[in-house]
């Protein structure tokens, strides 16, 4: 026997019982309504937030002016998980976001905010960081033990091959070209333990994305062609250098071996975004307006590993260590940026997002151009 569907209650009835906070936003992210459950939740009254841009109110350490951007766009759902939400009122909490247009009003948002549960929060977060930690640590002793003995057996392989036949070099050659892949695999573990932290100094991006282009082009971007289209008066930021060009290199040998031998096109875009703001767990925000986006046109990510990438020892390929997009993030967040992607089939794109260097700073007294 089927049950007739009940009639539905009047829509103010549903928002107001809502347990789950929620926020209805205006097409320039203002706030329209807050339900009573945002309000014990952010101790705000509906009457102090209304008409108010919600970033004004909320501190919340994601781009969300982008998450609503996107969401308005694609005119579907966003979700991001594990962001600090606090208030000038109360001190951040952990929450689960979604971000929804409204069916009949696509400029309209509705922003629902799901605060973990502290005891889920803590034991997850520590989890996360302790094994990932941990696993590094025993990466890192073990690439240092088995080092030793590589050196002995690429020795030992080299000595034979003198007295060897031209069969039997070829053997010896396969051992040492081998332990010498074996070896550079190591040293990407050991340099991810061995970070220390950004010096502070103004970079000009643009020479460190040259630096980055020309020595891919030699190396393992052979095959692939880089279009660089930049917005030249871009402005410096603040930070290292190296470990930059660091980023720059493993995000374009990533693009390059994505397209697996094959030629591919690679854009290095870079532009300014004064929109985006990294909002802090004291409330303030930073903003990070320069942008570099890494393009290629290869198959993209694949999805059973694509919400893990930036985890360490997440590879999607025969050889990878998966420590590329580990560093990266690293640096990346030592910066005070911010990093995202967005991947389908034929496009994939890593948007970096950095603060400026406030004019006049530079750590070592001397002023890059
Ligand atoms: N531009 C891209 N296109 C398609 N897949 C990508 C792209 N960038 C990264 N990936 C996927 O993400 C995975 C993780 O990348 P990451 O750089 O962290 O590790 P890796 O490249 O596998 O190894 P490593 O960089 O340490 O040599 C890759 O193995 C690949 O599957
Ligand atoms: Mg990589």
């Amino acid at each position: 026997m089927k049950k007739r569907a009940p009639d539905l209650p009047a829509p103010g009835s549903i928002w107001a019982s809502l347990p789950t906070p929620a926020l209805l936003l205006d097409a320039q992210d203002r706030v329209i309504a807050i339900n009573p459950a945002a309000e014990s939740f952010l101790n705000l009254s509906t009457r102090s937030m209304q008409g108010q841009p919600v970033l004004d109110k909320l501190a919340i350490d994601a781009p969300l002016e982008e998450v609503f951007a996107r969401a308005r766009a694609n005119q579907s759902a966003l979700f991001l998980n594990d962001v600090d939400v606090g208030t000038g009122e109360r001190a951040p909490v952990v929450c689960n976001l979604q971000v929804a247009p409204l069916n009949d009003d696509p400029g309209t948002l509705l922003l629902t905010i799901a605060p973990r549960e502290l005891a889920d929060r803590l034991g997850r977060s520590q989890n996360v960081k302790s094994a990932a930690k941990s696993a590094i640590g025993m990466a890192e002793m073990l690439a240092h033990e088995i080092k030793n003995p590589l050196a002995g057996i690429s020795g030992a392989a080299q000595l034979i091959s003198m007295n060897a036949s031209a069969e039997d070099r070829e053997l010896t050659d396969l051992i040492v070209e081998e332990t010498r892949r074996i070896v550079k695999l190591l040293e990407q573990v050991e340099q991810f333990g061995n970070l220390r932290p950004p010096e502070q100094r103004a970079v000009n991006i643009h020479d460190v994305l040259d630096r980055a282009r020309r020595s891919s082009l030699v190396g393992f971007a052979a095959h692939m062609q880089i279009v660089e289209d930049y917005d030249p008066s871009l402005p410096s930021t603040l930070g290292d250098g190296d470990q930059l060009l660091q980023v720059f290199l493993n995000l374009l040998k990533n693009a390059a071996e994505a397209s697996k031998g094959k030629p591919g096109v690679i854009r290095i875009r870079t532009f300014y975004d004064m929109a985006l703001r990294l909002r802090r767990r004291d409330g303030t925000g930073r903003s990070v307006p320069l942008q570099v986006e890494i393009i290629d046109n290869g198959p993209g990510i694949a999805p059973d590993i694509a919400s893990e990438i930036f985890e360490p020892f997440v590879s999607g390929r025969e050889n990878g260590t998966g420590l590329g997009l580990a560093l990266v993030s690293k640096i990346i967040s030592d910066h005070g940026g911010w990093i995202s992607v967005d991947s389908v089939p034929g496009k994939t794109v890593f948007r970096i997002s950095l603060p400026i260097a406030p004019k006049g700073t530079d750590g070592n007294g001397t002023e890059t151009p």
